[in-house]
């Protein structure tokens, strides 16, 4: 199974989240792909098996703007009945930018593969089992 992680990541918590279930995912058996946005294309997301997409709770409750919004919108066409799976970090909210986002994936038509995954700040103690579950689980 041929697995893309695409993410953003600021100050280095969503990437640490994305090599954790990079670890999972690989674990389990997948071939996987883990990228940072700014070098990702769409066909990362629409080639793969099931693409896992991360970004963090930026601006108030939105998704990165300056690239990861901007990819996502030009995946958003492209997606329906894709296979997506979730994740991010956050600090004081709630995870309400993770509710948006994963009600917009599903109304752009994906499947999402697993629920989606938030951890506040650093993944830490049992914060990094859940992420490599969470790569498990996908495959
Ligand atoms: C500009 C900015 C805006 C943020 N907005 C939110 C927010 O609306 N809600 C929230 O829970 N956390 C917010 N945060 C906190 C980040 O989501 C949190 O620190 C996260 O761990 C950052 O992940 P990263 O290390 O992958 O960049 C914000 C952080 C920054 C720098």
């Amino acid at each position: 199974m041929k697995i893309s992680i695409i993410y953003w990541s600021g100050t280095g918590n969503t990437e640490s989240m994305a090599k954790l279930i990079q670890e999972g995912a690989v674990s389990a058996g997948a071939e996987v792909v883990l990228k940072e946005v700014g070098k990702a294309t769409p066909a990362d997301v629409t080639d793969a098996d099931v693409a896992i997409l991360g970004c963090p709770s930026m601006g108030d409750e939105v998704l990165e703007e300056g690239d990861f919004e901007p990819f996502i919108s030009s995946v958003e066409d492209k997606i329906s009945g894709k296979k997506l799976a979730l994740f991010g970090s956050y600090g004081w909210g709630d995870g309400q930018w993770m509710r948006d986002w994963t009600d917009r994936m599903k109304k752009a038509g994906a499947v999402l593969v697993a629920e989606s995954l938030i951890v506040n700040e650093a993944p830490s103690g049992d914060d990094e089992e859940k992420c490599k579950t969470f790569g498990k689980s996908v495959v």
